[in-house]
C-alpha cells in the first residue's frame, strides 16, 4: 500500500505530536492508518453498505483470541508482544501519563478539540479530554472507571460526564446532535441490546438535572478517524491547571482513592 506520509502525520497532530509518541504508539498508529484505508478502498470499490456482525457471531470470535476484549490497552498489544514501557517520572502528571501511557490519545484530544471549538464549558472540554483515557487499564465498563480514575482531581459535572458517557452513547438523541454511531454495530453487533445496568441508568439521566453533561461528551465523541486533524494537548493546559488539582506528590503517590489505579497504569509490568 502507498502511504501518504503527510497525510498520516498530520492524523496524528502534526511532527510535534509524534514527536513525543513512542516507537510502539508509531508502529499502531501505522497499522491503523493502513486498516482504516483499505476499509475506505473497500467500501468505495464495493459501492455497498457495510455487513456488520450479530452478536453471536462475536461471541463465536472469544476463544479464536489470546486475550479479551475488555482489557486495558496497556496490558494488550492485539498485533504483537507489547514492549518495554519508558518508566513514568518521579511525581508524574497528568500530562506525564498522556505522554507515556495514553499517547497517541488522539481520539480524546479530538473529541477536547471539537468541545472547545463549539464553545463548550471547561467541565466539558475537560471529561471529553478525559472521557476514554481509562481505556489504557480497562475497557470494559471504561466510563464507570474513567469517573474513579479522575474523580478526585476534577470538578464533579466533569466526572458525572465522563462516568456516564458510557451509558448514553447507546441512545440517539437527534435534538442534541448525536446519533447511534455504525462503529457500534461492528463492534458490539447489528442486534446488541445493552444490559440492564445501562439500560437503567439511561432512565435516571433523562430525568436528571445534568443529563447533558455526558451528553454533550457523547456528541463530541467522534467516531470517524479524521485524517486532517491536528491536534495536541498543549491547548488545553489551560484548563488543566484551573481544574485537575495535580497533586505534589504525583498521581499515585497521594494515597487518594484512586492512587492505585494511577500505580497500576504507571506499572503494568508488576507480576501481582
Ligand atoms: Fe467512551
Ligand atoms: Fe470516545
Amino acid at each position: 500500500m502507498d502511504i501518504d506520509r503527510r497525510a498520516f502525520i498530520a492524523s496524528l497532530g502534526g511532527t510535534a505530536a509524534v514527536s513525543l509518541m513512542d516507537s510502539e504508539a508509531k508502529a499502531d498508529a501505522l497499522e491503523h492508518w493502513m486498516e482504516d484505508q483499505l476499509d475506505q478502498q473497500g467500501a468505495t470499490a464495493q459501492g455497498t453498505a457495510e455487513k456488520f456482525p450479530t452478536v453471536a457471531e462475536l461471541e463465536a470470535q472469544i476463544e479464536t483470541r489470546n486475550y479479551r476484549r475488555g482489557a486495558g490497552n496497556v496490558f494488550v498489544n492485539t498485533r504483537g508482544n507489547v514492549r518495554k514501557l519508558e518508566p513514568m517520572p518521579k511525581n508524574p502528571t497528568l500530562k506525564d501519563f498522556f505522554r507515556l501511557r495514553f499517547a497517541p490519545a488522539n481520539h480524546v484530544l479530538q473529541s477536547a478539540t471539537r468541545a472547545m471549538k463549539t464553545g463548550m464549558s471547561e467541565e466539558i472540554i475537560l471529561a471529553c479530554l478525559l472521557h476514554d483515557c481509562a481505556q489504557a487499564l480497562m475497557k470494559a465498563d471504561h466510563g464507570w472507571w474513567g469517573a474513579q480514575l479522575f474523580e478526585p482531581y476534577i470538578p464533579e459535572k466533569s466526572t458525572f460526564g465522563i462516568r456516564y458517557h458510557q451509558a448514553l452513547r447507546f441512545y440517539a438523541d437527534s435534538d442534541a446532535g448525536y446519533e447511534y454511531p455504525d462503529l457500534y454495530y461492528r463492534i458490539f453487533g447489528q442486534d446488541y441490546v445493552p444490559p440492564p445496568h445501562i439500560e437503567a441508568t439511561y432512565k435516571m439521566l433523562r430525568n436528571h438535572k445534568w443529563y447533558m453533561e455526558p451528553r454533550l461528551v457523547t456528541v463530541n465523541d467522534l467516531y470517524a478517524f479524521d485524517p486532517n486533524a491536528k491536534v495536541s494537548i498543549d491547548p488545553f493546559e489551560d484548563i488543566i491547571g484551573r481544574h485537575f488539582k495535580q497533586p505534589k506528590e504525583g498521581l499515585g503517590n497521594d494515597n487518594s482513592p484512586s492512587a492505585h489505579m494511577w500505580r497500576t497504569l504507571a506499572n503494568p509490568d508488576a507480576p501481582l
